[in-house]
């Protein structure tokens, strides 16, 4: 296994290239299965993930070829419908071939994606807007079982108890693209990577309305068509790399990004003391010696995302004053405090805050990744703390980072990977 280590104390300084949303790829491959021939993705990331969702294609009998950033998907005529544990088990995204075969076949069978380490993540949400839509489901071994002999257009109230669900609003309007009649996705999420599915959905002949707002409207279509279509940067690695400017007093340009996706994360770090100028598809970020603490709740979309709570967790451990930062999507999504605390952060819990006082250092320890986005939040630590920080199991950072030490590494960071 694979050890990130990292001397810190270095700014970062330089132009960073963010690359193409993991969390809108993953089910903007899921819906490829829906076409009648070849599609094209520009602007697929080297990650695990990706890699993930490309083995579940092939054991459904896609066929897919790989070319630097490009990804050229062709569904078989007969296609298989039943994806397997071994892989499913591994990302949750992998749980958006549900729609499209469904959809597609009139039968789907897939394992249940499971827990993670962030806390529960349920999916009755997902299986509320397949009956919604006529389709019969049991849950047999460990597996999804839905059947459909044609799925009908239906108005379905999506909403959980912490609001809005991505994966779930996604499978279910890439189920209603080949339903019959008018579906409404009442509480539907607003995600820019909803919006980029919706936008790649309709260049394969959907009819869908109302994507980015909490009401999306689809006319069912007979068949869909193979297409072109470039994703959109993420917005969460665009993110990660704004803290580690702001967490080194850095000044750092990054490229390639849509600034509006990063608005709650840009009015955050503002108020934090930190200056960022906007530009088209750029974002400029120069850190201050002195920062302010700030208060943080993480909401769906407009709001301040989960995915970069535990990245801003860093930022204020070493911000001087009381941050009380609040989980309002995964109430447990913490784990990474322990790890900070190892390296000298002053954070205790109560409930789903976690309430911070700021230390003038951090000192670098040994520590260990137990997700993706904590995994993120060690590194920016390790990169501001004193002498060395060892970062074990960082097979979570290859599911969601491109190249992340080579692009840290260009900024000026000190980083390396080794073997444990
Ligand atoms: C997606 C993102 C993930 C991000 C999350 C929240 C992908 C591949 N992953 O995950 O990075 O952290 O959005 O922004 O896009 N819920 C239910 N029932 C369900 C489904 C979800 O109650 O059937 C709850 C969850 O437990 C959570 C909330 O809804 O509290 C939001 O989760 P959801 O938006 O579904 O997360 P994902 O789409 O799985």
């Amino acid at each position: 296994m694979d050890k990130i280590t990292i001397e810190g104390g270095r700014r970062l300084r330089g132009d960073v290239e963010i690359s193409g949303a993991k969390n809108s790829v993953l089910p903007i491959l899921a819906a490829t299965l829906l076409a009648e021939g070849e599609s094209v993705i520009e602007n697929v990331p080297d990650l695990r993930d990706v890699s993930t969702m490309i083995k579940i294609l092939r054991t459904l009998r896609v066929h897919v070829a790989r070319e630097k950033d490009k990804i050229y998907v062709k569904p078989a005529r007969s296609l298989k419908h039943v994806a397997p544990y071994k892989l499913v088990s591994t990302m949750r995204a992998s749980f958006c071939v549900l729609g499209p075969l469904v959809s597609r076949l009139g039968k789907a069978e897939v394992s249940i994606p499971g827990g993670c380490v962030i806390g529960a993540r349920p999916i009755d949400l997902h299986l509320k807007g397949l009956k919604a839509l006529g389709a019969q489901i049991t849950i047999k071994h460990g597996y999804v079982n839905v059947s459909a002999h044609t799925l009908k257009g239906a108005d379905i109230f999506l909403g959980g108890t912490c609001g809005s669900s991505v994966l779930a609003t996604m499978n279910i309007m890439m189920a209603a693209t080949l339903a019959r009649g008018r579906t409404r996705i009442e509480n539907a999420a607003c995600e820019p990577e909803v919006v980029d599915l919706a936008h790649f959905l309709t260049k394969m002949g959907a009819h869908i309305k109302g994507a980015g707002s909490h009401l999306i409207e689809i006319q069912g279509v007979k068949k869909l068509k193979g297409v072109h279509h470039t994703v959109v940067p993420d917005r969460i690695e665009t993110g990660t790399y704004m803290i580690a400017a702001a967490i080194t007093r850095g000044d750092v340009m990054l490229h390639n990004v849509v600034p509006e996706h990063n608005n709650a994360l840009i009015d955050k770090l503002t108020r934090s003391g930190i200056a960022i100028k906007k530009y088209k598809n750029k974002i400029h970020v120069q850190g201050k010696q002195r920062l302010h603490p700030i208060d943080v709740t993480t909401l769906p979309y407009p709001g301040f995302p989960t995915d970069l709570q535990a990245q801003i967790t860093s930022l204020m451990c070493i911000t001087p004053g009381i941050s009380v930062i609040t989980e309002k999507i995964y109430p447990d999504r913490f784990i990474h405090i322990s790890e900070l605390s190892r390296m000298g952060a002053r954070v205790f819990l109560e409930g789903a805050s976690a309430i911070i006082t700021g230390v003038k250092k951090l000192s670098g320890a040994p520590v260990m990744a137990s997700d993706l986005r904590a995994s993120a939040a060690l590194i920016l630590a390790g990169l501001v703390a004193e002498g060395c920080t060892e970062v074990y199991r960082v097979y979570h950072l290859d599911r969601g980072y491109e190249r992340l030490e080579e692009k840290l590494s260009a900024l000026g960071a000190h980083i390396r990977r080794e073997k444990e």
